[in-house]
């Protein structure tokens, strides 16, 4: 079988509605590589946080403005056919942003947590007008609500700030706080290989590439995500890569996901700022979902070539890269709890 994203990705999907798929084998070997340089690469256990001035930044500019671009129309189209009378969980709600969509949207109630307190700070702000919108800072691996809580619940790039056990207590949690007949809506960025290098430019990319190993060379073993943040600085013209570190502490660009393994800590560098992130496959996630007994609905890419056309249109000054659209970056899972 072919083995580009797309034939990848229709296979995910007939592997989830067979729902046959065991979970990796490799696992648990594999983890205890990752939580030693996960240690070594500053991550906290409960999930990445970013700091201050970069929840700021993330709460003024989300995905950056082409991820918007692209997810924010399709994203409110979902809540407004999901969220309308119906109690709603926003895990991991950042800024508050989608519980002030869903309260637009005629949700019933809006709950919306997050671990950095920063975050929580700023989405209390912008919900204190709403009534129906309660913030508070919760752990997505242990949610502080009780089971069978809401009708809807929405976990948007949330999943790849975990490690590998609140990544699977994630998908355990969020079962158990939906009703029976409860949906879910869940953002997770996929593609992480970035063999193709997204650019803001359609320009030959092995300039771009060498630009990299050259600004790779000047970061230390085992770096911490401000040195990490600090060499790529001056780099905007790369909107999206990841970084890994190997055995030996060496940070590396990853160009194929087969470099990567199960939960381990990665750098996502992004036109917005550098995220520290886990791993984990789409085939994992599709993992949690049957293992949970969930039913899996819909999985969505919206990054297509006829929404390139559009963002184009609206700033044909920033052009995308052709691969940027052609493969998707993050998928839209829609799934339930029978
Ligand atoms: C990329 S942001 C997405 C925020 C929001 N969902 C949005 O789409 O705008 C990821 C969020 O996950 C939060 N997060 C990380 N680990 C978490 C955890 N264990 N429990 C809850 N939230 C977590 C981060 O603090 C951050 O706000």
């Amino acid at each position: 079988m072919c083995s580009c994203t797309y034939c990848t990705f229709n296979k995910f999907i007939e592997i989830a509605f067979t729902q046959k798929k065991p979970l990796h084998n490799s696992i648990l070997s594999i983890m205890t590589t990752s939580e030693r340089v996960s240690v070594a690469g500053g991550h906290l256990s409960d999930g990445t946080r970013y700091g201050a001035d970069k929840v700021r930044r993330f709460a003024t500019s989300r995905y950056g403005t082409i991820g918007a671009a692209f997810l924010d129309s399709a994203l409110n189209q979902e809540l407004d056919s999901l969220v309308p009378g119906k109690r709603v969980l926003d895990i991991g709600c950042g800024a508050g942003n989608w519980c002030v969509t869903a309260a637009q949207y005629g949700a019933k109630s809006v709950d919306g947590f997050d671990i950095q307190p920063e975050m929580v700070e700023l989405a209390k702000q912008a919900t204190s007008h709403l009534d129906m919108v309660h913030i508070q800072v919760g752990d997505a691996a242990d949610m502080p609500y009780d089971d069978d809580s809401f009708d809807v619940a929405i976990s948007l790039f949330v999943t790849c700030n975990l490690p590998p056990n609140g990544f699977a207590k994630h998908f355990q949690e969020l079962h158990r706080v939906l009703v029976p007949g409860g949906k879910a809506l869940l953002l997770i960025p996929t593609d992480w290989s970035h063999s193709r290098l997204y650019t803001k430019i359609e320009a030959d990319s092995s300039t771009i590439k060498s630009e990299i190993a050259q600004i790779l060379t000047t970061v230390p073993k085992y770096p911490t995500t401000s040195q990490v943040t600090e060499a790529f600085r001056n780099t905007d013209d790369i909107l999206v890569t990841c970084f890994a570190v190997d055995d030996k502490g060496e940070i590396f660009n990853v160009t194929n996901t087969s470099q990567l393994s199960h939960g381990q800590p990665i750098w996502r560098k992004t036109e917005v700022m550098t995220f520290p992130n886990f791993f984990y496959s789409d085939q994992s996630t599709i993992d949690q979902f049957v293992t949970n007994g969930f039913n899996i609905a819909k999985i969505d890419n919206h990054y297509k070539e006829d929404k390139r056309v559009i963002y184009n249109n609206s700033d044909p000054a920033i052009p995308l890269s052709t691969d940027y659209v052609k493969y998707p970056t993050a998928l839209v899972y829609h799934v339930s709890k029978p």
